[in-house]
Formats: structure tokens, sequence, C-alpha cells
């Protein structure tokens, strides 16, 4: 029983809050009817709500921390909603093609799996249950330096090739070795994560750790990174280099056949910057909410991008996509692909690669009524005309509650 029910239990039971008895009770009855089959989830947020219930507090905490107050994870949600989508009528839309072709690779869907570290703490089917749901439903797959499976398995199981996202460490002879292992495997791209130049500040996690009373220490054990394994540790190894400049797109291109995307651009200049110094792509990202504090949303970085790159380098953008209309909106503003990080982590905490799996079919079908509605049979009819900026968010959704 999570502490979550406990403390419904004890609100029904307790004779000094009479009023809310009624309210827990009716609380506790929503949460006896917990569904038990992926197909009954009927959208991200409810998936997100099991996972909640099944995932141990602390590990569901590192899922869904942002930084401080999670101002700009909150920010990824609400700038959607300065967004308006703009249909066209009556377009033969008989036929929808969702598939895309982003440096060679191709996907049924411009939906990517972002790079989410350590799935072993989500569900035991981890990171093989994300790359057989990515296989399952034809989606592209980034995997990260913290996965806790080993590479080789991973491209193995997805079954065709997979970008490899890399943290360079305090060591480039490692950073070396990373890439070269990725390339082994069969990765045809690196995406060198680029927004945490070290350390942050993620409370939500700190505060969902206090209500894990499990004994941590018998689990969290040794080396559970298979991608460090060999690695040159000696004088102590961190994951991120501080006094990494632009200049490390050449010198990783010295070393690797692999396209180079840079993972964590914000700004119109920074994408210059990547273009200028030989990027084959980006990733326009905040990194869920879990860098800087106080950042726009990422759907509200993407104009001034799109401008800077000119259609020079493919751009991908995560952050807060949770709805076919939010990835419509970032494909019409000049984004090739979207990634999602934490949904497809909820689908496996709730049920596995099903839920994996789930949740790729409920975005999917959600983009695909809204290409249907727009009259945009395909990816590459999503355009600028189809979306407009109205220049402020609404912060209030269904019923006058939050959107987010
Ligand atoms: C639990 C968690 C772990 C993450 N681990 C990594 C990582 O190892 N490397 C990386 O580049 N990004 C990492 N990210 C960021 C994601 O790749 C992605 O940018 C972000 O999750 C997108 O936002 P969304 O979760 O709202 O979809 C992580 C995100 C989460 C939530």
């Amino acid at each position: 029983m999570t502490q979550r029910r406990k403390f419904l239990k004890f609100l029904a039971a307790s004779p000094l809050l009479a009023n809310y008895s009624a309210f827990a009770q009716e609380v506790e009855e929503t949460l006896g009817q917990r569904l038990t089959d992926p197909s009954e989830v009927i959208n991200v947020f409810e998936m997100e709500a099991i996972a909640r219930e099944k995932i141990p507090p602390a590990h569901f905490g590192y899922l869904a921390t942002g930084v401080d107050s999670d101002t700009t994870l909150r920010a990824n949600r609400a700038g959607f909603s300065r967004f308006q989508i703009k249909p066209r009528r009556l377009v033969d839309v008989s036929q929808i093609d969702t598939s895309v072709n982003v440096l060679g690779t191709e996907a049924s869907s411009p939906i990517f799996l972002c790079p989410v570290g350590s799935q072993g703490a989500y569900h035991v089917d981890a990171e093989l249950g994300t790359a057989r749901a990515a296989a399952a439903k034809g989606h592209h797959m980034i995997l990260s330096t913290q996965a806790s499976t080993p590479i080789e398995a991973v491209v193995e199981a997805r079954d065709a090739p997979i970008w490899h996202q890399l943290y360079a460490t305090n060591r480039w002879e490692n950073t070396v070795a990373m890439l070269q292992r990725a390339e082994a495997a069969g990765c045809s791209a690196v995406c060198l994560t680029i927004d945490l130049p070290g350390g942050r500040n993620t409370e939500t996690q700190q505060l969902l750790m206090r209500e894990d009373t499990r004994n941590c220490s018998s689990c969290h054990t040794g080396q559970a990174k298979p991608m460090l394994d060999g690695l040159n540790t000696r004088g102590g190894m961190s994951l991120s280099d501080p006094s990494m400049t632009w200049d490390v797109i050449g010198r990783m291109k010295e070393v690797t056949n692999m396209n180079v995307i840079i993972k964590g651009i914000e700004v119109g200049a920074d994408a210059a910057l990547a273009v200028q110094h030989g990027a084959d792509g980006i990733v326009v990202s905040n990194h869920g909410g879990r860098a800087v504090e106080t950042g726009l949303g990422t759907i509200e970085c993407l104009p001034e991008i799109v401008t800077a790159v000119d259609s020079r380098i493919p751009i991908v953008i995560d952050g807060g996509f949770r709805r076919g209309t939010d990835i419509y909106k970032a494909l019409a503003m000049g984004a090739s692909a979207v990634g999602i990080g934490r949904p497809y982590c909820f689908g496996l905490g709730a049920f596995g690669q099903a839920g994996v799996e789930r949740v790729l079919d409920l975005l999917n079908r959600e983009l695909q009524i809204t290409m249907r509605g727009c009259g945009t049979p395909t990816i590459t009819s999503i355009g600028p005309d189809y979306v407009q900026d109205a220049g402020h968010r609404v912060l209030r959704g269904r019923l006058g509650r939050e959107i987010f």
C-alpha cells in the first residue's frame, strides 16, 4: 500500500477530520478501481497517475522532478497554450502518413524516445522493454549514457540503429571510448548533451525520497551503468566536463563517423553556433525542466531557433509533450521530430513494455486525429500556416484547473 493510500485511509478514519472523510473515501474508491489493462488507459496523464502508484516513491521522484520550484518544468507545458492550431478543410485525408526520415533514420512516427537514464528503476523490463516497444511501433530511440542496460543489447532489441546519448566525461579518452563503443554497437548518431555542465537542485525528488521507507543501500551498490564499464576512473570520473566549449563538435568528428547532434539548445545564437561548428542536427531541450530554472518552455524557444538554423540541419525538440496537438504544433513550427521522455517511462513503470506501447499508440492516435482534422495528411504538409502565436499563455484548463 502506498503512502498516499495510507494517508487517505488515515483521513477517512480520523474523527478530527470528519468533513474530509467522505471525500477521502471517494478518492480511495477511485484508487481502488485501478486499471489493470494498458488498453484501458485513455491518455498520458492517466498513465502518469498509474505510474505514480506503481513506481517506488524515490524512483518516481527521480522521474518527475524538475529543479528548485519546478518552474521550467511547468513552463514546458504552459508554453503550448500560447500557440493555437489553424485547421484547413476539404483536403483528402483518407490516408495519413506519419513517417519521417531524420539524418537517414527512418521511423513510422515523428515521436522519438528521448534518452532517460536508469530505466531499471521503473520496471524490470527497463531499456529492453522500451526498445522492444519502439521496435513494435516503429519509433526511433536514443539511449542514455546512464542506461541500466548495455547498449549492444538495446540495439539488438530495437533491431535498427539507435542514437547514443553522450555525457562527455572529464577525461577525453573516456569520451572517445564511449563513442567507439556506440559506433561499434551500430549507433548511427551521437547526441551530446550540453545542458548540464554541473550541479542541480532536484527538490521534488528529495521530497518524494522522504516518502520511501525502503532500505535503498541494499540496491544502490557498485556500478549499475554498463556504458561506464571499462572506463578509466583513476582519480575519480565525472559525467560532465565544465571546460567544454564549441570546439568539442570538431573533436568528436575526428574520432567518430556517427552524425553529431547537440542536445540542449535553447536560444537561436547557440543553434547558429552549432551549425557553424559542424553539428549534423540539434535537439531543442531544457532537459525536461531539469537543468536551468525559470527558463522558457521549449516550444517558446523554437521560433528563434528555426530562424537561426534556416533549414540547414534538422531540429528535434523535447520538453513537456503530452498531447498529439503539442507534437503537431512543433512540427508546424519547423521541428523535424519531437522527443518524449517521461511519458514513455510512465508507461514503462505502469505496465512495462506494454505500457510504453500504449503511450506510443495514444500519442500517435492523437497526432493522426489532429493531422486529419487540419487537412495535413503527411508530416511534410504540416507547415507554419497551421499554427499561430497568440503571444500569451493560457494557464487554466478544463474546469478551471491548472493545465499542468
Ligand atoms: C528521469 C529522467 C532522466 C533523464 N536522463 C537523461 C539522460 O541521461 N541524458 C539526457 O540527455 N537527457 C536525459 N533526460 C532528459 C530527456 O532526454 C528529455 O530531454 C526530457 O525528458 C524531455 O522532457 P519530458 O520528460 O517532459 O518529455 C532525462 C529526463 C528524465 C525525466
